[in-house]
């Protein structure tokens, strides 16, 4: 079922202003005077292809829901927070898995294989860049179409897991849920009670247990994989991120070092960002640091899908 009066594809955009001549003309400057990027991106990137965010007003999840995503260390620790988990996933990987990637990931998919774009990294874990052919990239989260044993560290695909939860599951009374209720990460919203008698699977291979293949809060990023994000900030000659509130430390980082070592920055996001003070407090002029808070593919789509400048 949807919200009356909106596809499941604008759902979850945040309201935005229209675009504009100074929009177009200050990201047309940005991408001529820059000759290589190094991309960000984050939730907001795939809000168009139906996906929410945590952080925009009205449509974000920390709008609809009280419950905070979940920690490592509560994943870890307690049987009854895995067992809530997996019953949001389960119900949620329904949707989540049948979304595809919308015009920003394709438009930055021409952007790389154009040579301008020399570095993707995504701070999302919806695998829709790569469902979009972009696959030379970091996936800085994880990707949740995968699981990953914490005992034997195999990996199973998310896919294989829904049916051995299926199985598992049968006498378990699926609640009836709308896309309205779906939450970012294959995460719905469901009540204590709903969750009630939903049956948790373990690793069918050494009966441990199972994770979907993410970064949760509270847990860290590989650190050899960090050094190289920053080894390509320092080699690129701009930063161009698209849909990141940036208020996740994992993400920041990347455009503190970027402003840091003097390169230009540009955000395509509707919301405020980290960086918008960041970049405040060190004085930065419009050039230096330039947001533009419109819808992404409406800024994105004027440089890729219609006519490109040849230097481009
Ligand atoms: N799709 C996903 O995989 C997904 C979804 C939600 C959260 N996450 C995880 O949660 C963390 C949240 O951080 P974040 O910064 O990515 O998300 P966030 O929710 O903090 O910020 C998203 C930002 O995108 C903007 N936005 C939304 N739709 C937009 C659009 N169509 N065009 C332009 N701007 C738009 C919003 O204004 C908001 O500021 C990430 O690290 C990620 O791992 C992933
Ligand atoms: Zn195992």
């Amino acid at each position: 079922m949807q919200a009356a009066g909106k596809s499941v594809k604008s759902m979850f955009v945040p309201a935005a202003r229209s675009i504009n001549e100074y929009d177009l003309k200050a990201f047309s400057m940005f991408l001529n005077r820059n000759e290589s990027l190094f991309c960000l991106t984050g939730a907001g990137i795939s809000t168009e292809s139906g996906i929410p965010d945590y952080r925009s007003k009205g449509v974000g999840l920390y709008d609809r829901d009280n419950h905070k995503p979940i920690t490592h260390q509560e994943f870890t620790r307690s049987a009854h927070k895995r067992q809530r988990y997996w019953a949001r996933n389960y119900v949620g990987y329904k949707y989540f898995a049948i979304r595809e990637p919308n015009e920003n990931h394709f438009a930055i998919d021409k952007l790389i294989k154009r040579g301008k774009i020399r570095n993707l990294v995504t701070q999302n874990v919806d695998g829709l860049h790569l469902k979009a052919g972009s696959h030379d990239l970091v996936e800085l989260h994880g990707n949740n179409h995968r699981v990953v044993c914490l005992d034997c560290r195999r990996i199973i695909a998310r896919q294989k897991l829904q049916g051995l939860l299926d199985v598992a599951n049968v006498n378990w009374e699926t609640p009836i849920t709308e896309e309205t209720k779906m939450a970012p990460d294959a995460d719905s919203i469901l009540t204590p009670e709903e969750i009630e008698g939903f049956q948790v699977c373990d690793c069918p291979y050494c009966g441990g247990i199972l994770k979907p293949d993410v970064t949760f809060f509270g847990d860290n990023v590989n650190y050899n994989l960090v050094q190289s994000c920053y080894e390509s900030v320092r080699n690129n000659d701009a930063c161009l991120v698209v849909g990141s509130s940036l208020f996740v430390w994992s993400g920041f980082r990347f455009i503190r070092e970027a402003i840091s070592n003097g390169k230009d920055v540009f955000v395509i996001n509707i919301g405020e960002t980290r960086a918008d003070a960041f970049a405040k407090k060190n004085n930065l002029s419009s050039t230096r640091y330039s947001k533009c808070e419109v819808q992404a593919s409406l800024l994105l789509n004027n440089f890729v899908n219609s006519d490109i400048p040849d230097h481009l």
